[in-house]
């Protein structure tokens, strides 16, 4: 396959650290939100959070989580980098794949039906089991979230785990 030159392989990576960035904040966006917001004084206001949430979610942290995945693959096939060539390379494959997973089918319910529960049983959705549980899901996923997404960071950096010289030689 045509691979970009080092021109290409820097606009490349811009775009992923972009898109890293997006996904990050956006998620420590969102933590500290479903943290820090509150306590809220009326159903409305509680509703206005939920909604709000849900926004960083959808507007912020799935594009930056596609965005990842995306300019991960590009910069895979268009760069010396390649698709499994390192282990610090699949480690990340394996892993922004299983948070998007479990992004989308468990941490997602857990913010996307706030909004009906606070409808639903106004400022006493706070002590409605459900929305608790729901609460403690977000709270329990997103720092395991972050913790996988900073050791993404730092080996992303450091490149562990190569032969000496070899990562060098081929993203030359
Ligand atoms: C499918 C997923 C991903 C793949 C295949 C991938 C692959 C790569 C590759 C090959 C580089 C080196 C680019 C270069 O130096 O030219 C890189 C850089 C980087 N990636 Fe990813 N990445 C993925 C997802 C992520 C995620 C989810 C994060 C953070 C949460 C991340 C953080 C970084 C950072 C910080 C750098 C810059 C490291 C440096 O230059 O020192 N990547 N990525």
């Amino acid at each position: 396959m045509t691979k970009f030159g080092s021109r290409g392989q820097k606009i490349l990576k811009f775009i992923h650290l972009v898109m890293v960035c997006l996904w990050t904040g956006g998620a420590v966006a969102l933590n500290l939100m479903i943290l820090l917001l509150g306590p809220a004084t009326s159903g409305e206001e509680l509703y206005g959070y939920n909604m709000a949430a849900i926004l960083v979610d959808d507007a912020v942290l799935i594009p930056g989580a596609m965005g990842c995945l995306i300019t991960g693959i590009l910069i895979s096939g268009l760069t010396p980098w390649g698709f499994f060539k390192h282990k610090w390379v699949t480690i990340k494959y394996i892993l922004t794949v299983f948070c998007i997973l479990f992004g989308t089918f468990v941490l997602g319910p857990t913010v996307n039906d706030q909004p009906q529960i606070t409808k639903e049983f106004g400022l006493s959705a706070i002590s409605n089991s459900t929305y608790m549980a729901n609460w403690l899901n977000s709270v329990l996923g997103g720092i395991f979230q972050m913790l996988a997404f900073m050791f993404m960071i730092l080996i992303s950096i450091l490149k562990p785990w190569r032969k000496s010289g070899s990562a060098k030689d081929a993203a030359a």
